[in-house]
């Protein structure tokens, strides 16, 4: 027999009884005085938190970051400090528009998360499997998730919402390009890259700023479903990125990246032809070559996902000494919006949740509010309670202080698509593709806008024919096809998978 521990309420009595409820008579109705019952059903009821408003079903995992190349010239961030270095780490993927429930092998764009727990606190660098996103104004982005979500009177998600609003934002064909191609329905997480996707920068011990963007290539090769595979795979598992994030963990196959970084001295900003703050551009790698900076490895799984998945609480707000944001107006808006969402989502206090809580301490002067489980005040002293005071309570630091940064212009709403290529660089990676590849990207988006109105597909197609008229020309072509095809053909499309 195992030896078993006693059965407590929360308040920790001993429960004489976890089988039957306190009734008065044998048939008789219950009683309210059994307090065991109703702890059990109000608990329940608060078992589930608001899921995220985007990002809601994801996987996630630990692992360590361990520094292959020497960087130290650039930053001063200590997570880069030395060859050999290891910093731990929780890395949390995601789709972005399916609810919790939703089937993981569905195209989509893929989040790629990091949290670096650092010696001087954590950094988060809350990325996609995509170095581009949909749109370059924060103003568009409520907008733009609202037609990736349910259609407020049907509750289905609206094709026609997206060709309408992509339709309407050029700077959207990048990511489109992206999504709709091979790389849009990875087999597993471990099976894609992660980008950083936004410029950040760097600054190093004499003072000099670096603009920089972070790639994480994956080691396992890329491996993606096609649409027709897809259909089958979600028929027999909806939760094939669990089963093989998770189970291939737990035999042992850990799965690893390359980390890799891009820098552009401080100054190259007011000279490139592209705006290298723009979300919807990449900066070439000719023009900029990708420099290796360490390999990241998954190998240990969460003991309750809940508690470590669920609640971990990404942002790029939290950010370390030697690692600073751009002028990318994304980026400027995503520093206000992840850490409000966390309060909502998971409380005042939610870096006291231990997935969350930073690995080196934690000195500040915020005070009491819901789920304050720190105990008391965090700046070591109990009279220290304000700043400055005589008892020792915590200071800043000035060595840590990022240089001051130049900023010209007036002051005003700027059209974000005046002198603007949006089509340049969706070429690029159109010109990427051999042709099996862009008969699948054809295929691909002729399903996706089946059924929309014609006045927006052509307002779409005028946009794909300014890529490339190729590209134009092989939707239309694959839209008849599709038209002309039985419907139960569909399904049993001609498949190809992997690269
Ligand atoms: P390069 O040829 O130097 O780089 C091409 C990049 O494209 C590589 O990072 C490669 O990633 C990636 N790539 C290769 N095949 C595909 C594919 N089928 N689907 C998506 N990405 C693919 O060219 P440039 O730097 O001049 O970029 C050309 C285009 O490549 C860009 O317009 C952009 O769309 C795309 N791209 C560029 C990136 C960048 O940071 N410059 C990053 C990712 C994509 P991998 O090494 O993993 O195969
Ligand atoms: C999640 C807002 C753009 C990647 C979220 C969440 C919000 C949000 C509120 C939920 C956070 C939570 O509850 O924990 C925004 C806003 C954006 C923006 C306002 C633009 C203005 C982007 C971009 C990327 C991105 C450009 C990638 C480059 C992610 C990822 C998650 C997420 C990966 C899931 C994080 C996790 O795993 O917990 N976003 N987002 N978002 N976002 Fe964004």
């Amino acid at each position: 027999m195992i030896d078993k521990p006693r059965l407590t309420t929360s308040a920790g009595a001993p429960v004489p009884d976890n089988q039957n409820v306190e009734t008065a008579g044998a048939r008789g109705p219950v009683l309210l005085q059994d307090y065991q019952l109703l702890e059990k059903l109000a608990h329940q009821n608060r078992e589930r938190i608001p899921e995220r408003v985007v990002h809601a079903k994801g996987w996630g995992a630990f692992g360590t970051l361990t520094i292959t190349n020497d960087i130290s010239k650039y930053t001063i961030a200590k997570v880069f400090g030395e060859v050999g270095k290891k910093t731990d780490l929780l890395i949390r993927f995601s789709t972005v528009a399916g609810e919790m429930g939703a089937a993981d092998a569905e195209r989509d764009v893929r989040g790629f998360s990091f949290k670096f727990y650092t010696e001087e606190g954590n950094w988060d660098l809350v990325g996609n499997n995509t170095p581009v996103f949909f749109v370059r104004d924060p103003l568009k982005f409520p907008d733009f998730i609202h037609t990736q979500k349910r259609h407020p009177k049907t509750n289905l998600r609206s094709k026609t919402a997206m060709w309408d609003f992509w339709s309407q934002s050029p700077e959207s064909l990048h990511q489109i390009t992206t999504l709709f191609s091979d790389r849009g329905l990875p087999v597993a997480p471990m099976y894609m890259n992660g980008y950083g996707s936004h410029t950040y920068s760097f600054w190093n011990a004499e003072g000099e700023r670096f603009w920089v963007k972070f790639h994480f290539k994956t080691l396992q090769g890329h491996k993606h479903y096609t649409n027709a595979e897809v259909e089958k795979i979600i028929g027999a598992s909806r939760e094939t990125y669990q089963e093989e994030l998770f189970g291939g963990i737990e035999r042992g196959e850990f799965p690893r990246w390359r980390m890799e970084v891009q820098i552009m001295p401080e100054a190259d900003a007011d000279n490139t032809p592209y705006n290298p703050f723009d979300l919807t551009k990449v900066w070439p790698h000719a023009d900029y070559p990708p420099i290796e900076v360490g390999i990241v490895e998954l190998n240990r799984n969460a003991d309750n996902y809940f508690a470590q998945i669920e609640q971990a609480a990404f942002s790029p707000s939290n950010k370390v000494p030697g690692i600073g944001y751009s002028p990318d107006k994304m980026l400027q808006a995503r520093v206000f919006s992840y850490a409000d969402a966390h309060r909502y989502r998971l409380g005042t206090h939610y870096e006291s949740i231990p997935v969350n809580q930073p690995k080196s301490p934690v000195h500040h002067y915020h005070r009491d509010g819901q789920m304050n489980v720190y105990g008391g005040i965090k700046t070591g002293h109990p009279d220290a309670y304000y700043e400055p005071n005589s008892f020792g309570g915590p200071v800043e630091d000035k060595s840590v202080k990022e240089p001051p940064l130049r900023i010209t212009g007036d002051a005003d709403r700027y059209n974000h698509r005046d002198g603007n290529d949006d089509y340049g660089q969706p070429r690029a990676l159109f010109n990427l593709f051999d042709d099996a590849q862009k008969g699948r990207l054809f295929d691909n988006l002729a399903a996706a806008m089946d059924g929309v109105p014609d006045e927006i597909i052509e307002r779409q197609l005028a946009h794909f024919h300014l890529i490339d008229p190729a590209y134009a020309q092989g939707i239309r072509a694959a839209r008849a096809a599709l038209a002309s095809r039985p419907k139960d053909a569909i399904s049993d499309q001609e498949s190809a998978a992997a690269e």
